[in-house]
């Protein structure tokens, strides 16, 4: 950063990091009267692909981009090409979107050992959790009379799960983690009561990538005759060629009795576009909750999947075409380079770094926090670690219950000498936290502002105003 870009008020720097294209690019708050050159157009958009390409291309982003190689994106927006303005709804139009579509659950349900192929594919993770939910909501209401339902979830489940429960008036009931950082089962079991729709348990979760004792877990949804659903959105398509490749992966898939769903994202690492991922049910009964059939409306018969009306078919395609284009080789391949690097991680943080503890052991992520000291007092503010790192060009994810900072491992961090790089970088961000120990973090700003009076309340009120200046143009200035 410049001498003179340090130099300017919070609200510049606010405006700049929120609008960086607010001086270069023109901005519009009303359609053109005439339609810009495209070629002017795509240039202007490649310019800011390649600005915002360049970190994750360089293999310092934790998660996000999975693939990173632009030959397969490539490939995939020319499937897409095909398809983009393809509505799927109008399957008389488009039946290569019911071979896409299908295929892909089959191919997916055959991966994770479901007895039949049955599913949805949806618009991403959190489509798909609150998809499950609602299946199971459905359920319950149905062949149980629940009324005031709740789900069973360990705290670090995905956040979508207390989305979808907010929003279709579930109650959620958190259950604490053992000290190895997954689902403490006997805890969950006291929660669960009869108004209890299903269980949830992680593959591995988003915050520490570990995964919960799904086999205990799906023993107790057999015992209270209930369902369980099994977000593997994460490690979902990772997971069946770790264990191809010998690595020590707790059984987590439909293999456990018990389990009655599950999610896992394509657009993660199965290497498909943005936009995608899979529900698997167990048995089809499960997965009719989500349909949706009008018989008296205007506009004639209606039946839909879920929540989405039109659907693009060029993502569904791109999706297959992934998978297709991929093999198992291609998987195996990409999931050897991803754990072996992984494995870099956590051996330097655990040989060079004593001041750092790694939560659990995960496979495809390195999640860390300060080590304590014998008085049991943090050695180190970690946010202060992220502070240094980010200095130096990595983005890393920032987590909080405790403060901690996760590398999720993809394709790009797989480049020859990152993990290295990291590691050497890392070491010097600790000193960096051990030097400045007292010192107010910059990243993780938010820290701490949780225990004030009304904390959360205020907390939310701050987040809402930033999701209020993410939807709009650029500000003149
Ligand atoms: C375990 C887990 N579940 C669900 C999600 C939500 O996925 P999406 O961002 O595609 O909605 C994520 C995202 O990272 C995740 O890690």
């Amino acid at each position: 950063m410049s001498e003179s870009a340090d130099e300017r008020s919070d609200l510049e720097r606010m405006l700049d990091d929120l609008f960086p294209y607010r001086r270069t690019t023109q901005t519009h708050r009303r359609i053109p009267e005439h339609g810009e050159d495209r070629d002017v157009l795509l240039s202007e958009i490649a310019l800011m692909a390649k600005a915002e390409d360049a970190q994750g291309d360089a293999g310092r982003v934790s998660g996000s981009l999975y693939s990173g190689d632009h030959e397969h994106y490539h490939f995939l927006a020319q499937v897409f090409e095909h398809f983009a303005h393809a509505n799927v709804l109008q399957r008389d139009m488009y039946p290569s979107a019911t071979k896409f579509e299908g295929e892909t659950i089959a191919m997916s349900a055959d991966l994770f050992h479901a007895p039949e192929p049955v599913g949805v594919v949806t618009s991403g993770g959190s489509d798909s959790l609150v998809h499950a939910l609602y299946s199971y909501r459905e359920q319950a209401r149905e062949a149980r009379g629940v009324r005031m339902p709740n789900v069973v979830l360990p705290i670090t489940a995905h956040v979508a799960l207390r989305k979808g429960a907010h929003w279709m008036g579930i109650e959620v009931r958190d259950a604490p983690l053992t000290a190895a950082y997954v689902a403490d089962v006997d805890a969950m079991a006291d929660l669960v009561d009869d108004n209890t729709i299903c269980l949830v348990g992680s593959a591995g979760d988003y915050a520490h990538g570990l995964i919960d004792p799904i086999d205990e877990i799906g023993a107790l949804a057999l015992d209270r005759g209930i369902g369980l659903h099994v977000d593997g959105c994460l490690g979902g398509f990772l997971l069946p060629w770790a264990e191809e490749l010998g690595y020590d992966v707790p059984a987590w898939d439909f293999r456990v009795p018990g389990v009655t769903s599950l999610s896992a994202d394509t657009h993660k690492y199965a290497y498909a576009l943005k936009g995608t991922s899979v529900l698997l049910y167990r048995d089809a009964g499960l997965r009719s909750r989500q349909w949706f059939a009008s018989t008296d409306w205007p506009g004639g018969l209606y039946l839909s999947p879920g929540l989405a009306g039109s659907r693009s078919g060029g993502l569904i395609a791109s999706t297959w075409a992934a998978m297709v284009s991929m093999g198992r080789e291609g998987y195996l391949e990409r999931a050897a380079a991803i754990l072996n690097t992984n494995d870099t991680i956590k051996a330097g943080i655990r040989e060079a770094m004593p001041e750092l503890a790694i939560i659990g052991d995960p496979l495809f992520m390195t999640s860390f926090t300060s080590a304590t000291d014998a008085a049991g007092e943090d050695t180190l503010d970690i946010y202060l670690v992220n502070d240094a790192l980010k200095k130096r060009g990595w983005r890393m994810n920032a987590l909080q219950l405790p403060p901690a900072l996760h590398f999720c491992i993809t394709g790009p961090n797989t480049r020859p000498g990152v993990a290295e790089d990291f590691l050497a970088d890392l070491r010097a961000a600790v000193d960096y936290a051990l030097e400045h120990r007292g010192e107010p973090a910059a990243s993780g700003a938010m820290y701490g502002f949780g225990s004030m009076p009304n904390g959360d309340e205020t907390l939310r009120t701050v987040m809402g105003g930033v999701l209020d200046a993410m939807h709009v143009a650029a500000p003149d200035g």
